[in-house]
This record gives structure tokens, C-alpha cells and sequence, in this order.
């Protein structure tokens, strides 16, 4: 049997990303343009500015991906493009360089959910690995956290999810971006607020934990206004912001937060393996959290492929391609899309 390979392509946010990876899980090559740098001047993402980044870099994103796969267009079975959740003038230049590739290449298109692509981005593995680890077994417990989710969802199958629950008010990256912003760290939120922990005294401060008992839900509003309070009363004391222990004592609460939702709904729902993904997943103590214990197999994606990638979006989409699942060339974006 040939082996099926996707051209994945991203553009829901702030990174322009394409990909070719082998039967869903080989990956051949994963290219990512990230527009941090352009959206840190704002503290945030412009959408304007996003979709007109996406425009001027794109083809070349495509370009590199075939290239370093050593292959052509003609080279591939799929076109798989993230079609939501997202911004939606960033969503359509991708879908709509998907649809003139599929067009002139006369491919099947298939529109994925991004947040799906985080999901998948476990079963990658790179194409010249001496042997392909074992893929996360079913029912898995998956622990979604990007900068604009927060999900529980219980996997039972290839493209069976049941959504337990998820964020009431900010997603767990949301929190770390606005958190860092109110301690004066710069944009993205995560990455600085990680750096900044690491010399601070995670019991420094003691800051609450909202545990919504009896829901699989979360809540990260009253977290980030405590640590704001916190800000108000140090500054108003005239005192120096003590940046490290506040950033360490907000990380180990969302830590703890997440580890013990995500561990107490495994035990419940009898999950085989507990999977872990989306920018977050790149924190370092929420990794060291889930892997220093031997209770489920965890899997987590490599650093590289915790945040946005398309990489993860032609894997999900090689599932849907088995499935025999084709989209229409006149396909729309869905910004609001849930999974
Ligand atoms: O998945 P992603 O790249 O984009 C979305 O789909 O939202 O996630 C981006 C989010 C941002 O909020 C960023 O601050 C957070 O992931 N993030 C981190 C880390 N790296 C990225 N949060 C905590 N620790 C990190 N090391
Ligand atoms: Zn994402």
C-alpha cells in the first residue's frame, strides 16, 4: 500500500505553518513562521496584522515544507487546513490557498479543527526515528490547554470526543498572558512567566484555587484577579513587585489546578493513557507534573509541536482522509468552531 501524505496548513492565530507528514504520523517536514515578534509591540495578537503576515509569507511556508520533504505537490494525496476555531481573516487565507492547491492539483481538501490538530500532535513522530513509538491508547483522557481553550475530552475513539468540560471565563494561556502582563513581563504570557519562575518561591504566595467540585470544569478568573490584587497591594505599599515569587506562585496553582482535574477524570472515566497538548503543554512544571508520576501513561508532544503547527493538522487530517471524508471546494471557516 503507497503511504498517504498530507500538506498541512495553519493560519488560525499568529503563526503561518505548513507540513507534509506520512500516514498521519511520520513527520517529513514542519515549517513555522511565527509573527510573535510583530504582535509583542501590541501585547497581543492584531488580527488585521495577522491575516496580512499570513498573506506575505504563506506561499513561501508551502514552498519550504514540499522542500524539505524532498517532495512536489504531485507528491501528495490531501490537502488538511485548519478551518476553526480561530481568527477568522487569519482562517480563510489559509483554507483559501488550500482550495486553489486542491484545484490545480486536483487533491481531496479536507477542513480540520485546530483544536483536534492539538490532539493529534501525539501521534507525530519524526520520519527518520528508528522505529515509531506506540500511539496513545483509547479511552484517553485529553487535557487541551492553548491560549484560547481549556478542555477536558474524553477520546474513545479516532474522531469520537466527548467533551466533559472546560474554562467557565479565561483559557489557562489567556491567564498566563494577562498574568504576565500585569507583572510587566512581555507577550507571549507562558514562555515569560515560565523564565521568570524559576527563581521564585512557588509558596511564596498562596493564591486560590478554584476546584468547581462535581464539574469538569475550570475557572481562571478569580486566580489572575487575586494575583492582581496581590500587585495592587504590594505597588500601594510602595513596595518592589517581588516578579519571581508572584510568577512562581500563580504557575504551580494553574499546575495544580490542571493536574488534578485532568488525573481525577482519568480515574473516573477508566481512560488507558492521559494526553496532554496545546501551547501550554510546553510548561515546564505542568510537564514535570504529569510525568513524574506512574499512575497513566502521559503523552505529551515534543516542545516544538505544543504550540500552533501544521504539522498536527495534516495528522488530523490523514484520520479523516481514511475515514473517506472530503470537504467541498466551497467549504467556510468556522471561527467559533468547538470540538
Ligand atoms: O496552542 P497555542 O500556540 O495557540 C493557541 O491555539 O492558542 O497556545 C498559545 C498559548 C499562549 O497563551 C502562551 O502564553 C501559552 O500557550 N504558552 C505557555 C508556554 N508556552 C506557550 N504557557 C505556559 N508555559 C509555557 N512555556
Ligand atoms: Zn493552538
Amino acid at each position: 500500500l503507497a503511504p498517504a501524505r498530507v500538506l498541512g496548513i495553519e493560519t488560525s492565530c499568529d503563526e503561518t505553518a505548513a507540513a507534509v507528514v506520512e500516514n498521519g504520523r511520520a513527520l517529513l517536514s514542519s515549517v513555522v513562521a511565527s509573527q510573535v515578534d510583530i504582535h509583542a509591540q501590541y501585547g497581543g495578537v492584531f488580527p488585521e496584522v495577522a491575516s496580512r503576515q499570513h498573506i506575505q509569507t504563506i506561499y513561501a511556508i508551502v514552498d519550504e515544507a514540499l522542500q524539505r520533504a524532498h517532495l512536489g505537490l504531485s507528491d501528495i494525496d490531501a490537502i488538511a487546513v485548519t478551518r476553526g476555531p480561530g481568527l477568522a481573516g487569519s482562517l480563510v487565507i489559509g483554507v483559501n490557498l488550500a482550495k486553489g492547491l486542491a484545484i490545480a492539483q486536483n487533491l481531496p481538501l479536507i477542513g480540520v479543527n485546530h483544536l483536534e490538530g492539538h490532539i493529534y500532535s501525539a501521534w507525530l513522530y519524526p520520519a527518520d526515528a528508528p522505529s515509531p513509538p506506540q500511539p496513545p491508547e483509547f479511552p484517553l483522557l485529553a487535557l487541551l490547554v492553548s491560549g484560547g481553550h481549556t478542555e477536558l475530552i474524553l477520546i474513545h475513539q479516532h474522531l469520537e470526543y466527548q467533551r466533559l468540560g472546560g474554562t467557565l471565563d479565561d483559557a489557562a494561556g489567556e491567564a498566563f498572558d494577562k498574568v504576565a502582563r500585569l507583572l510587566g513581563l512581555p507577550y507571549p504570557g507562558g514562555p515569560s512567566i515560565q523564565k521568570a519562575a524559576q527563581d521564585g518561591n512557588p509558596q511564596a504566595f498562596t493564591f486560590p484555587r478554584a476546584r468547581l467540585e462535581g464539574t469538569w470544569n475550570f475557572s481562571f478568573s478569580g486566580l489572575k484577579t487575586a494575583v492582581l490584587r496581590t500587585v495592587r497591594d504590594l505597588e500601594s505599599r510602595g513596595r518592589n513587585l517581588p516578579i519571581a515569587d508572584l510568577a512562581a506562585s500563580f504557575q504551580v496553582a494553574v499546575v495544580e489546578i490542571l493536574v488534578q482535574k485532568t488525573f481525577h477524570a482519568a480515574k473516573v472515566y477508566q481512560a488507558k493513557a492521559i494526553l496532554v497538548a496545546g501551547g501550554v503543554s510546553a510548561n515546564e512544571a505542568l510537564r514535570n507534573a504529569f510525568l513524574s508520576q506512574r499512575e497513566f501513561p502521559v503523552h505529551i508532544p515534543p516542545l516544538s509541536l505544543c504550540t500552533d503547527n501544521a504539522a498536527m493538522i495534516a495528522a488530523a487530517g490523514y484520520f479523516h482522509y481514511i475515514a473517506g471524508e472530503r470537504h467541498p471546494l466551497n467549504l467556510d471557516v468556522l471561527p467559533n468552531w468547538t470540538l
